[in-house]
């Protein structure tokens, strides 16, 4: 993506993901994203910080085209994923969701076993060769979703049967099944007792080796822990966006600053 440095370059280059320019989002007439501008980097963890109804989730979808799911919803701007227009009339939006994966903040699994949530999206994409490879890489995914030990003896059992913190984690061995080079997370962990949001924030630092990873949280103190870049919306615009350590402890805007101390929220 970027030439090789030549020798005597000094410049730090970092690795854009993704490119969002000029996004403007409405659901009918209102108008939820005001003109966003950001570069998510590659191998790290994005956090989107910010009121409730500020926009984090409607910006969220629009990564991996959620939004068109929705009718009222209109996108308007340009996402670049490795520098592709992913609205692109070329791009089908089911491959671009293998790419650009998502856990939701209510879990939902398929009405299928366990095994097969997860072996759903290798599947369809053709990436097991045999029945031993689909086996491999859902106990891969279960491993990397910290429920293997949990659900190992019983694959067949549903999904929907299992408890909600149980569930998500589920729903990200799902998401990871297909390899997606980007991980869109909206609060994943807010079903979560304290011991399973810990393994996803294991998890969410392990995956950044691979992954791009978005994450949408409440909690200032996950946001602290698990990303290096914080962006903070407020009323459908993107105040700030920094360095985490950098938005955390010497934020530049004075609304950031307000929700950052409780003021706002
Ligand atoms: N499906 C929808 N139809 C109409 N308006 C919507 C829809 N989804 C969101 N909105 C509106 O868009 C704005 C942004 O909502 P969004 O869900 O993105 O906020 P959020 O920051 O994720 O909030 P929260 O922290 O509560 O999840 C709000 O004004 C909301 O009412
Ligand atoms: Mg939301």
């Amino acid at each position: 993506m970027f030439d090789a440095p030549t020798p005597g370059d000094t410049m730090v280059q970092t690795d854009t993901k993704i490119s969002a320019r000029n996004v403007q989002v409405y659901y009918g007439d209102t108008h939820a994203i005001k003109d966003v501008n950001v570069d998510i980097e590659a191998k790290s963890v994005t956090a989107f910080i910010g009121p409730s109804g500020c926009g984090k989730s409607t910006f969220l979808r629009c990564i991996n085209r959620m939004n068109d799911t929705i009718d009222v919803c209109r996108v308007e701007g340009d996402i670049l994923l490795d520098g592709e227009d992913i609205y692109d009339k070329k791009v089908d939006p089911v491959q671009l969701r293998a790419k650009v994966g998502m856990v939701f903040q209510k879990p939902n699994p398929f009405p299928k076993s366990i095994y097969d949530n997860v072996a759903y999206g290798p599947r369809i994409h053709g990436l097991a060769k045999s029945k031993a490879d689909l086996d491999e890489i859902v106990e891969k995914s279960l491993r990397r979703g910290a429920i293997w030990d949990e659900v190992k003896d019983r694959l067949q059992a549903p999904g929907t049967g299992l408890s909600g913190g149980q569930q998500q984690r589920l729903c990200i061995a799902r998401a990871v099944a297909t390899e997606p080079e980007v991980l869109l997370m909206d609060e994943p962990c807010s079903a979560l007792d304290p011991i399973a949001t810990a393994q996803v924030e294991e998890l969410i630092d392990e995956l950044r080796n691979q992954y791009s990873v978005v994450i949408v949280t409440h909690s200032m103190q996950q946001a602290a822990r698990v990303s290096q870049k914080t962006a903070f919306f407020h009323l459908g615009n993107l105040v700030e966006y920094g360095d985490t350590s950098q938005i955390f402890t010497n934020p530049k805007d004075e609304r950031t600053e307000s929700y950052i101390t409780g003021r706002i929220g």
